[in-house]
This record gives C-alpha cells, structure tokens and sequence, in this order.
C-alpha cells in the first residue's frame, strides 16, 4: 500500500535545463527545425583562430565523394594536382604516421578530410562562447608590464 501510494505522488521534476538546439519544445513534442543555412562559397581562405586549427574549406563540398575507392578532395588537393588546379597542397603533417614517420602517401588517419574540415554556413551560432584569440589574451598579459595598453 504505501509503495502504491508513494509511486503516484511522483512526478517528473520541471526541466530546467534548456537545450539551445531544440528551444523550449519539450522533449516529447516535434521541434520545428530552421531552413539548412547555404553554405559559404567565397573561395577566400579564413583566419586560423588558433595556429593547430584545421583551416574551414571555403568553397562548396556538396556531393563530394570521400571513400576507400575515391577521394574527391583529393582530385584538386593531391600534390600533383595543385599546380593545375591552384588548391592549397596537403601540409606535410598529412603525410605523416602516428610516430611522426613521413610516408611517401597521404597518412590513412587523414584520408577521410571531413573529419577535420568543414565548410562554413551564414548561421547564427546556436550556442554563445567566450573564446578569445591567444593574441589578445598575450596582450592584455604584458600590458601592466609595459605600462602601455
Ligand atoms: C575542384 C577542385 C577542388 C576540390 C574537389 C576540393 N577543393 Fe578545397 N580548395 C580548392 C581551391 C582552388 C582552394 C583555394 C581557395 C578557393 O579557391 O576556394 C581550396 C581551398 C581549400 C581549403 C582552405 C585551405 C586554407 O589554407 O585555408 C581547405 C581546407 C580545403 N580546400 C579542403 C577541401 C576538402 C576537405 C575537399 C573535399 C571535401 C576539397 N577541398 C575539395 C580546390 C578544391
Ligand atoms: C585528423 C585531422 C585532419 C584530417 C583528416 C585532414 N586534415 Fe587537413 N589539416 C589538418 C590540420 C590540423 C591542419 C593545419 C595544420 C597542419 O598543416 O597540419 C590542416 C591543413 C590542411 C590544409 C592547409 C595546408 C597548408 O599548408 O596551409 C589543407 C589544404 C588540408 N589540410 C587539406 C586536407 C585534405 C584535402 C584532407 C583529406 C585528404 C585533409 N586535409 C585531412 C587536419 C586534418
């Protein structure tokens, strides 16, 4: 009896934690997702936020095919392709093995290149960040003592 009585007094506690993602549907509801952003196509490199950053692809990938019989970025990346193409060469970290060994082909952990990098969209950023260039932090850390601002 007492445990029939305590089961029906429970309720499942408010949510209170609101995913940016799915707004305040609640999780048993539908959401009603926004428009897929179009995808950036400017053909201009982007700034590196940080020096190891895989740099974003800055044209359009769609329909690219990326496995174990063809790599499509590789059609215009490959290193005998740039000089017809003009795309950017792979970085010889892209060459090399796990023990830092530089191999004469592209290293098998870098063949799938989506995994690093991706093309941008025109989105508003669902979730709000506090990053800060390591520029910008060097330089409030010598201000004081320089004396200068
Ligand atoms: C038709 C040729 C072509 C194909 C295919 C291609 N790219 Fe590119 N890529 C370029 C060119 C040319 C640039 C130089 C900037 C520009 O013109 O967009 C570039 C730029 C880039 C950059 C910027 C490098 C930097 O230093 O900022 C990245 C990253 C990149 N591509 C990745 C990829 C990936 C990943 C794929 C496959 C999903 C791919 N590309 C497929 C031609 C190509
Ligand atoms: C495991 C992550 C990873 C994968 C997979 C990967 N890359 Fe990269 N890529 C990076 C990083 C990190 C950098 C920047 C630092 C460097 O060069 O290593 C980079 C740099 C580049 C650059 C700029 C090189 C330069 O000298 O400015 C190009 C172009 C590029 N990658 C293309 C590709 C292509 C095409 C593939 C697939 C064949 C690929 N990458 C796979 C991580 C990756």
């Amino acid at each position: 009896m007492g445990i029939l009585l305590s089961s029906a007094a429970w309720a499942a506690p408010p949510l209170e934690v609101e995913d940016p993602m799915r707004g305040p549907t609640p999780i048993a509801e539908e959401t009603n997702p926004p428009l897929i952003s179009p995808i950036e196509n400017k053909d201009i490199k982007r700034m590196r936020t940080y020096s190891m950053q895989p740099p974003t692809i800055p044209h359009k990938i769609d329909g690219y095919q990326i496995d174990k019989n063809y790599n499509r970025c590789l059609a215009c990346h490959a290193r005998v392709k740039t000089e017809e193409t003009q795309a950017p060469p792979l970085s010889v970290t892209h060459y090399m093995d796990r023990d830092s060994n530089v191999l004469a082909e592209v290293s098998p952990r870098r063949y799938f290149c989506v995994q690093c990098h991706v093309p941008q969209a025109e989105a508003k950023p669902l979730v709000s960040n506090t990053y800060e260039d390591i520029d910008v932090i060097l330089k409030r850390l010598t201000a004081p003592a320089t004396g200068k601002k």
